[in-house]
């Protein structure tokens, strides 16, 4: 594992992100764990990616796909035990690869020792771990705010003793209160739980989100009473001592949903977080202007602080990108809810391979969602009946199309994902999609991904500059020798000056660049 010109690892790498439950299953229960990951880390090792980012994989009611922690110190049965996860991270340090895994500071499960303890006696001492509140109106039976959760919906719930607490996401994710000490420690000390069992990286989930403002105001357009407060940075300095303390190669990635940029860019101040997730690339359209508008935007923001870009298609959040590439509005926000709206999966297909040859050639660190790689787009089809997200009741929008299990071989479900049936249903036509079935073909999804991570380790200059060459192109080079050239036009350009084409998303037609299609140049 070596560092490169870019410096350390997290600066320039590739990070691939596991969702455990649909990886792949190796007990025959339906649901991915562990082993199966174990199993299956030759596919990541040719893959070529430098990191795993792990979901979570903690014992959980699993009431948020497992958001909802009860225990940080070990592991779900469903996914293994923690001899387990040792075993895979030391297996996967043996491939080369490095391991991050996800923690959850803002809420914990309602099923933890402290909320339990919190719930059972209101003098507790745990109690001043959460957000209890009287409720207003004469009886206390109206809530002590109006403030909309994060999936929708409402953030309190009535405790037995009459009290309510507060939970931005499900009533079974309650808040903590970071403004109490032994939360605080309390975390730092499962940080230092992870790092001693050799993980390289945490990814912080709802990082904006911990700090509430003490006198519960209503929302206003002045201040958020629980968005992005200051007092979230001295969290983060704290924990950038604790992972400083191991030597300064342990990374933390926040989660850091933020449409001003400048607040955004505070996050990754030197003293603060390492990275944090691009979702304005996450959530831009295919459509030149406002593509470089957010890459410059992304540049100029993380240069002003030191800490490097990193570049996001999909997530276990967000509809996958070829569904999204492939709509006539191809954004993503939570509040354009455009499920079920005409998809063309050529075109987003398409789209989908220039995008892989553009966020692996921009510079910075590159994230790729499990199944993106495979080129598997969202299954829009899972009977309601089916659907496990809680933010599904709150939205009407529902993350499981995401989170499929991952088809790797064979004509039929569940493509040796599992012997039994999965915990989602994985659509028929994915038979293309195998990693088996693309596996040496080179006009697959998988190979051109295997093909981009393998280049991209020699041509990764820490140089980057902008080539006109049409207004409805994105091109730049990385250094003197290197350029990639996006035609998100609708007609074919011609190729520029080069020596040689390194790579191309796609057939090109002659010397011209097909429209959505990208291609990286030896210049
Ligand atoms: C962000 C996570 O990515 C999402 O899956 C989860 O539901 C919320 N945070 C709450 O933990």
């Amino acid at each position: 594992m070596s560092t490169t010109d870019n410096g350390p690892w997290w600066r320039s790498a590739v990070i691939y992100q596991v969702y455990p439950r649909s990886f792949a299953d190796s007990d025959g229960d339906g649901v991915g764990d562990i082993d199966g990951i174990r199993a299956r880390l030759g596919h990541l090792r040719e893959l070529g990616v430098d990191a795993i980012w792990m979901s979570p994989w903690y014992p959980s009611p699993m009431a948020d796909a497992g958001y909802d922690v009860a225990d940080f110190r070990d592991i779900d049965p469903v996914f293994g035990s923690l001899a387990e996860a040792e075993a895979l991270i030391e297996e996967a340090h043996a491939a080369g690869i490095r391991m991050i895994v996800d923690i959850v500071p803002n809420h914990i499960s309602s099923e933890h020792p402290w909320f339990k303890a919190a719930i059972a006696d209101p003098e507790a001492p745990e109690r001043d771990y959460f957000w209890f509140r009287p409720g207003r109106g004469e009886h206390g039976d109206e809530m002590p705010t109006d403030w909309r959760g994060e999936f929708g919906g409402t953030t309190w719930t009535r405790a037995p003793d009459g009290d309510w607490y507060l939970h931005l996401f499900t009533p079974e994710q309650p808040d903590l209160n970071w403004d109490h000490p032994v939360v605080r420690a309390e975390f730092e000390s499962i940080l230092r739980f992870w790092f001693d069992r050799g993980v390289d990286g945490i990814r912080i989930d709802s990082a904006a989100l911990l700090m509430k403002d003490p006198s519960l105001p209503e929302v206003s357009a002045e201040k958020h009473p629980f968005h992005d407060l200051d007092g979230v940075h001295d969290v983060y300095r704290a924990w950038r001592r604790v992972a400083e303390a191991y030597g300064g190669d342990r990374a933390l990635i926040g989660e850091v949903w933020m449409p001003e940029v400048e607040r955004f860019a505070n996050y990754l101040r030197p003293d603060e977080l390492h990275a944090a997730f691009n979702f304005d690339f996450l959530g831009c359209a295919w459509d030149p202007v406002l593509m470089r508008e957010c890459v410059d935007r992304t540049l100029h923001a993380h240069v002003a602080v030191g800490a490097p870009p990193t570049w996001v298609l999909s997530n276990h959040d967000v509809t996958r990108h070829v569904t999204r590439y492939g709509r006539a509005d191809t954004t993503f926000s939570f509040d354009n809810n455009l499920d079920n709206t005409p998809v063309d999966l050529e075109l987003g297909t398409r789209r989908a391979r220039a995008a892989a040859l553009l966020s692996l050639s921009l510079p910075g660190a590159t994230y790729i969602y499990q199944g993106e790689e495979l080129g598997l787009w969202e299954n829009e089809n899972i009977p309601p009946d089916q659907i496990q997200d809680p933010m599904y009741a709150r939205r009407g929008h529902s993350r499981d199309g995401c989170r499929v299990p991952l088809p790797w071989s064979g004509d039929e479900q569940p493509f040796g994902f599992s012997t039994a049936t999965p915990w989602l249903p994985q659509p028929a036509e994915w038979k293309d999609r195998t990693a088996q079935a693309q596996t040496g073909d080179p006009s697959s999804m998988l190979e051109l991904y295997r093909s981009a991570i393998a280049l991209r380790r020699r041509e990764n200059s820490p140089e980057f500059a902008w080539l006109e060459l049409h207004p409805e192109v994105l091109a730049f080079t990385r250094g003197e020798n290197f350029a990639c050239v996006v035609n998100m036009s609708g007609s074919p350009i011609p190729l520029p000056d080069h020596q040689t084409c390194l790579l191309a998303s796609g057939p090109l037609d002659g010397d011209r660049i097909p429209p959505d299609t990208a291609v990286w140049l030896r210049l």
